[in-house]
């Protein structure tokens, strides 16, 4: 198949240029667009021979459901069996954004999106060219991100080309996403909110909102929920081994500046830094960082920086992209500094953590 990309400007979306991947998505085709988290794979969510070929070409166990994207609060609510005050306090603070809300869906939906669920999780995305499709098509799109399963997500148009050439016939491409990690998902099911996935949207904002509409409803999160170990996971998807780069994943470890240096020091010292090590660091320690390698003569290295302001945010941004370019440069190691759980720091250490859990490495790839 010959991939078209459609270069579209976010800042000025041409609608024009839209059309013939509107048109492919509604001949039931699947198509690559851009959303502020991550690149999607989208088809008509109502087709579900378009839904099983996301499910084919990417590989994608059959056991895992997808996100629909809608394009207003009217809409999304459609899909739900009922909607209350804290559905309503979520989607009028968080959406259009990177936030996915899971509610039990009515009885007649039946679509290979949700796996055989008795839920469905749907989002608004908040980038212009998403909303643009989504209008176009005048139905929800059905979309994973669009990676090949077990891969990173795809964070630019480029990315998801690498990923997707030859399989699809659009990708749609809107420069370099601005969030950089996957929406935030919250299941609101059976009296019982709880956290699948940290992303775009933090825990903190989520509580804050909720209180201060009086919904004082305690939010049960991923590490709370593995007390129970026993249990399958919530989302499905979190069994697999997700968001890994073909290199080895280490967290540079440290409360401080320093302290992150120190192990940097030590692993240098002890000659564990890998072959062809890559590091991902924020601008602020890069030069000690540097200066180390060079004293203990590790020459042949890649380095990716992120900057100090907002350092969470940046280093969320960045990151899928990070693991792909060192993948390309074929990196042996990669040395992705830790973050504190504020913010956006929480989706990105959550995405770290799976990339370098080699324990997983026997469980079937991500999704
Ligand atoms: O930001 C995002 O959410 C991106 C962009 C493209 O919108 N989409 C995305 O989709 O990350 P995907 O399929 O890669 O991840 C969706 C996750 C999976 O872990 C899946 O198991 C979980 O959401 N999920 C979907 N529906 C669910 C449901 N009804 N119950 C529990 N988990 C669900
Ligand atoms: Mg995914």
């Amino acid at each position: 198949m010959n991939t078209r990309v459609i270069r579209i400007d976010p800042l000025v979306p041409d609608a024009a240029a839209l059309i013939p991947a509107a048109q492919a998505l509604r001949r039931g085709e699947i198509v690559a667009f851009p959303t502020e988290t991550v690149y999607g794979l989208g088809a008509v969510w109502r087709d579900p021979e378009a839904v099983r070929e996301i499910f084919r070409v990417k590989g994608r166990p059959q056991d895992n459901p997808l996100i629909v994207h809608e394009a207003s609060i009217g809409r999304m609510r459609q899909y739900f069996r009922s909607w209350d005050s804290v559905a309503e306090c979520l989607a009028s603070s968080f959406c259009p954004g990177p936030f996915t809300l899971i509610m039990e869906h009515k009885e007649n939906i039946d679509s290979p999106v949700t796996a055989g669920l008795a839920t469905i999780g749907v989002r608004i995305p908040a980038h212009p060219v998403a909303q643009m499709l989504i209008e176009l098509c005048g139905e929800g799109l059905a979309a994973p991100s669009a990676n090949l399963s077990g891969r990173p997500s795809p964070t630019s148009g480029a990315d998801a080309l690498e990923d997707l050439d030859g399989k699809v016939p659009y990708i749609i491409d809107a420069g370099p996403c601005e969030v950089g990690v996957e929406s935030t998902i919250i299941s609101w099911v059976d009296g019982k909110l709880e956290l699948l996935r940290p992303g775009g949207i933090s825990a903190e904002e989520i509580l804050k909102v909720l209180h201060s509409q009086g919904l004082n409803i305690p939010l049960i999160t991923e590490d709370a929920g593995r007390a129970a170990d026993h249990e399958p996971p919530r989302a499905p998807g979190m069994k697999y081994r997700h968001y890994a780069p073909q290199a080895r994943v280490h967290i540079l470890r440290g409360e401080t500046e320093e302290a992150k240096l120190e192990q940097l020091s030590r692993s240098a010292a002890e000659g564990i830094l890998g072959s062809r090590p890559a590091f991902y660091l924020s601008e602020a320690i890069r030069e000690k960082a540097m200066w180390i390698l060079e004293g203990q003569n590790v020459v042949a290295f890649e380095l990716i920086t992120f900057t100090t302001e907002q350092a969470h945010k940046a280093a969320a941004q960045g990151l899928f992209a990070a693991f792909r370019a060192f993948d390309r440069s074929g990196c042996s190691d990669i040395w992705a500094e830790e973050q504190s759980l504020q913010q956006l720091g929480a989706a990105y250490m959550n995405r770290l953590r799976k990339a370098s859990a080699q324990q997983h490495e026997s469980l079937r790839n991500d999704y």
